[in-house]
């Protein structure tokens, strides 16, 4: 899979790629992220990407010529599957949307900034908008490495454990079940004794069990689904 990112603070968004899981991932050749600087593609002298909005307003617009001029620079690379703009007022991630788009070859992001991006650009670029919540940040980009991440995480090969993403919350419409690990005792703290029986169709019957209960409890909303 390949990801593009446009931003206009790709050092906000380095990090991210550079530790852990997502990391490995690219070392691996499962993922290839790349980084677009918004104001490399601006044809004007101080490199601005953003402006005034028409009819007024507070906040600054992010301008469709370099959003234009990097999009097509990548389309003519490549054919993408879907062109994402990250905004508050898009469709809620979820876990169903990150494993529709881990099947995706080619995807574009791009982070909005400030008041947002021209209407111009959504209406001709963009196949897809997503939020991560109900709640505005300073920009996309942080949306944009939590979407990633969620994506990344689900292709093949990139969990050790191949089986583990399937256990994960949210798979089946079910929250995950608690974990322990050791001291079975700690300060008098008590691992639930079923984990340390040894017998495994009784550990799975109890996991299944937790998990409803805990989505009975935390989240109702997913079982009426
Ligand atoms: N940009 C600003 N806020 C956002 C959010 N909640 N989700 C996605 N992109 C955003």
């Amino acid at each position: 899979m390949r990801i593009d990112i446009i931003t206009v603070l790709p050092e906000l968004l380095r990090s991210p790629f550079e530790a852990s899981i997502l990391k490995r991932a690219q070392e691996k050749g499962l993922v290839e992220v790349h980084l677009h600087n918004l104001r490399d593609y601006t044809s004007s002298k101080y490199k601005q990407v953003d402006d005034y909005q028409f009819g007024g307003g507070a906040g600054m617009v992010l301008m469709i010529e370099p959003i234009d001029k990097c999009i097509s620079k990548l389309k003519s690379e490549r054919n993408y599957d879907e062109v994402i703009y990250m905004t508050p007022d898009g469709e809620h991630l979820n876990q169903k949307m990150a494993n529709t788009l881990s099947l995706a070859k080619n995807i574009i992001i791009l982070c909005g900034h400030y008041k947002g991006v021209d209407q111009r650009v959504r209406d001709a670029f963009i196949t897809k908008e997503i939020t991560i919540g109900d709640y505005v940040l300073s920009g996309g980009e942080l949306a944009a490495a939590v979407l990633s991440d969620a994506v990344i995480r689900l292709l093949p090969g990139v969990l050790n454990d191949e089986t583990s993403a399937l256990t994960d919350s949210f798979q089946d419409n079910l929250l995950a079940p608690p974990v322990y690990t050791r001291p079975a005792d700690y300060k008098g703290m008590k691992v639930p004794e079923i984990l340390t029986s040894g017998n495994f169709p009784e550990i799975e019957k109890w996991r299944e069990d937790q998990a409803q209960r805990r989505t009975q409890k935390r989240r109702p909303d997913l079982l009426e689904k």
